[in-house]
């Protein structure tokens, strides 16, 4: 008989599933560190039973995020589910940028368009509670979820609606100062011939992954136009979408292309001269 005590042999055989379960997610995780980091999260976020059924869910590619049902933004853990792009931490950074510009200001009205779990404006409407904001998007999972988000943080200066970016008459004659926006960006290519990861194209929706120049076009010319905004802040994937979106605006406008924490250019951003909005140009 093996001398062992009971403590132990209790740890080695935790250590021994740790490992079969970091064997699990490698696959997905890519990297030994990756694997360790998720089994932390899936431990700390759900109940013990719980564990096994994560990592074989993780294993076959379903995102962490809508494992463990949330993603941090900012200060806010937005919840998150199938049918709804999971938030991104590019889009978490440069939305943290605009929201201590914006801190000085006393009144503003925010329209973000193409919200998906409503991150952008929920985070907005958290840090700035005196400033205005609508938000809308085509999809009624995505009006759902970012409902529920609204609703969980007690968030009151945010509201939610149906809206088609490419409707002409979208705003109802409504204006804003400020037009936020995510849009889908990534070409028909791109999303088909490997560039995009495995359990993105399995798992979230087409819908808000798959876009170009039209979003743009639409975005200046139906909505910033129209709604008489004097800033506007846009993600985008490339180069030629900030020069496509620069090129629709005339010389009453300054913008600029911003680069990433990881320098890849990921936002276009305007203001009109001698607006308020020019307090973006430093962001
Ligand atoms: C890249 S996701 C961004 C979601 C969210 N803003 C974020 O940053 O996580 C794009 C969103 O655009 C929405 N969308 C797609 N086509 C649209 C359209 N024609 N009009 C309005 N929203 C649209 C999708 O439903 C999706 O929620």
């Amino acid at each position: 008989m093996v001398r062992c005590s009971l403590r132990l042999f209790q740890k080695a055989s935790k250590t021994t599933q740790n490992q079969k379960w970091i064997s699990s997610l490698l696959p997905v995780c890519k990297t030994p560190d990756q694997a360790k980091q998720e089994l932390r999260w899936i431990q700390m976020e759900l109940p013990q039973d719980k564990w096994d059924q994560a990592i074989q869910e993780r294993s076959k590619f379903i995102p962490l995020q809508y494992i463990l049902g949330s993603q941090p933004f900012g200060s806010l853990d937005i919840k998150c589910r199938p049918q709804v792009l999971i938030p991104r931490w590019e889009t978490e950074e440069w939305t943290l940028k605009i929201i201590n510009k914006l801190r000085g200001i006393s009144s503003l009205k925010i329209l973000d368009v193409c919200t998906g779990t409503g991150c952008i404006p929920l985070l907005m409407g958290h840090s700035l509670p005196h400033l205005q904001i609508k938000a809308m998007d085509i999809s009624s999972d995505a009006l759902e979820l970012s409902n529920e988000n609204k609703k969980i943080h007690g968030i009151t200066n945010v509201e939610f609606k149906y809206g088609n970016v490419f409707d002409k008459g979208l705003l109802e004659g409504e204006e804003f100062d400020l037009i936020t926006s995510n849009p889908p960006y990534i070409s028909e290519l791109d999303y088909l011939n490997g560039e995009t990861e495995e359990s993105v194209l399995q798992n979230e929706p087409k819908l808000a992954l798959v876009g170009g120049l039209e979003f743009y076009d639409a975005l200046v010319n139906n909505v910033v136009l129209p709604s008489k905004a004097t800033g506007f802040f846009f993600e985008l994937g490339d180069l030629e979408q900030a020069l496509y979106t620069q090129s629709l605006l005339n010389k009453d406008w300054c913008t600029k292309i911003y680069k990433d924490g990881a320098d890849k250019i990921r936002c276009v951003y305007g203001w009109k001269k001698g607006s308020k909005m020019q307090v973006l140009e430093f962001i």
